[in-house]
């Protein structure tokens, strides 16, 4: 134990040795909260304000405060702050270097004020702005995808259930399905900056303060829709934060699924697609190898994702009104987030619009496998069949064509008669890749007329 030194100066009043210097390291979080500096100190130029307002500070005082909080801006961001564990935060960093600067009238900034307060104030105005860039990762993919959509509106592939062939669908659905699961992730985004979106300021450590504040003014002066109703909430809430992360886990989990199909499509077994040699690396003993390393990543850091949700949940859970030293490990988490989704949405946005297209291979695969028999089987219901008799009848055709090596289309017509009789030679336009997409013609429906439909919906939905 140091039990010689000084007690620390922000609060050691009632302190009569100095904090154990483990504990000094244990309790600090400058080492990461320092990320937040430019947020602590808008925070603190509106607090600042408002005490002005309110005669708490003279013109002299908030002069000295504006212009101080101002200099130690550009100290940060030209590498000239010193930042100290010893203070523990981001807080009480700034707050003594200011009083470093200008004197006494420093002192007088956390009139009205906790760190409690503080903090949550800065992470939700620290997350508003990581949301807003987010955001714009996030529309930049949709559009990539979107374009895709429209270009290979037409393009045919095999769609799967069971990661077996099923029925044929079009590569701009397939592109529109991811699409869809996005617009759902960007609406759970904007939901979490909605209600992020209201200022704890003024809730002081728990129960608010003496001072005559003005919350609506630090509420407006920060760009937040309102201040918080609860003093008490509005310190130890950190919903926000869980509610991003998951946004962010679900988002990731899509974002899983597509790199797991880019993968697939990649390998030699598939070759749906060749992504660019930007994105890949090779490997250091297999000379043929193309590794599409981006997508394995993105599906990796999943995991990351889901564990910062994960977290921040167990962080909360149980923890008793109000603030508690637990929340100081709010950050690392949310920032782990915030800085893995942003960066896997950016690789995506630029990966998606790069992907080559392999149509031959994705069509021959379409054509192997029996994609067309639905098809054959509601040709059969249309000549007056059962559905369940017709599928019975198809099935056995398929049967014949798995022993003959022979796709449905490639059987003669006089072949496929003897499953039923009443098949015609109009059945060949039925067994088609073409017709089978085609036929699917209804909203959601995978022919290329709906998808190109569904591109026009989805960047009218995007400019609103
Ligand atoms: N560094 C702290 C945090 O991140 C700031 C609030 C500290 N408040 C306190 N009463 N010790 O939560």
């Amino acid at each position: 134990m140091s039990g010689n030194k000084t007690p620390n100066k922000a609060w050691g009043g009632r302190f009569s040795e100095a904090t154990d210097e483990f504990v000094t390291r244990f309790t600090a979080s400058a080492d990461f909260d320092r990320r937040l500096y430019r947020q602590d100190i808008q925070g603190s130029l509106a607090h600042a304000q408002m005490l002005h307002g309110a005669n708490l500070l003279d013109d002299n005082e908030y002069k000295l405060i504006e212009a101080g909080l101002g200099d130690i801006l550009e100290d940060i961001e030209s590498g000239q702050f010193s930042w100290s564990i010893e203070l523990e935060d981001v807080h009480m960093n700034i707050e003594a270097a200011l009083t470093k600067k200008i004197g006494e009238a420093g002192k007088k900034l956390h009139t009205g004020r906790s760190r409690n307060d503080q903090v949550a104030t800065d992470i939700r105005l620290w997350l508003r702005e990581e949301i807003l860039n987010i955001q714009d990762e996030l529309l930049r993919l949709q559009n990539g995808l979107l374009n895709l959509a429209e270009r290979e509106a037409a393009t045919i592939m095999p769609g799967f259930t069971h990661l077996q062939t099923a029925q044929p669908v079009t590569f701009g659905h397939h592109m529109m399905a991811w699409y869809e699961m996005l617009e759902r992730d960007k609406g759970r985004l904007q939901d979490c900056h909605k209600r992020l979106n209201r200022s704890p300021l003024g809730a002081a450590a728990l129960a608010g303060t003496s001072y005559p504040i003005d919350r609506e003014l630090t509420a407006s002066l920060l760009g937040f829709d309102s201040p918080t109703a609860n003093s008490l909430d509005s310190v130890s809430d950190r919903d926000f934060a869980i509610e991003f992360c998951a946004f962010a886990s679900l988002l990731m989990t899509h974002l899983s699924r597509a790199s797991e199909e880019l993968i697939l499509w990649t390998s030699a077994q598939f070759g749906f697609i060749e992504l660019p040699d930007r994105f890949c690396t090779g490997s250091s003993i297999m000379p043929q190898k193309k590794n599409p390393d981006v997508p394995e990543l993105v599906r990796g850091k999943t995991g990351r994702v889901h564990g910062d949700l994960v977290a921040l949940l167990t962080l909360m859970k149980a923890q008793p009104l109000a603030y508690n030293k637990d929340n100081q490990e709010d950050k690392e988490p949310l920032f782990d987030a915030v800085d893995t989704v942003r960066d896997c949405l950016r690789a995506f946005a630029d990966m998606v619009p790069a992907v080559v297209i392999n149509k031959d291979n994705m069509r021959s695969a379409a054509l192997r496998g029996y994609s067309t028999a639905t098809d054959l089987a509601d040709y059969l219901v249309g000549k007056g069949l059962a559905f369940r008799d017709a599928h019975e009848a198809v099935g056995k055709a398929v049967a014949f064509g798995i022993k003959e090596e022979k796709d449905l289309a490639e059987l003669s017509l006089t072949q496929l008669q003897k499953f039923n009789r009443s098949i015609k030679s109009d059945v060949f336009d039925v067994l088609t890749l073409e017709g089978s997409v085609n036929a699917r013609n209804h909203l959601g429906g995978t022919a290329p007329e709906q998808v190109t439909k569904a591109v026009a919906e989805a960047r009218k939905i995007m400019l609103r």
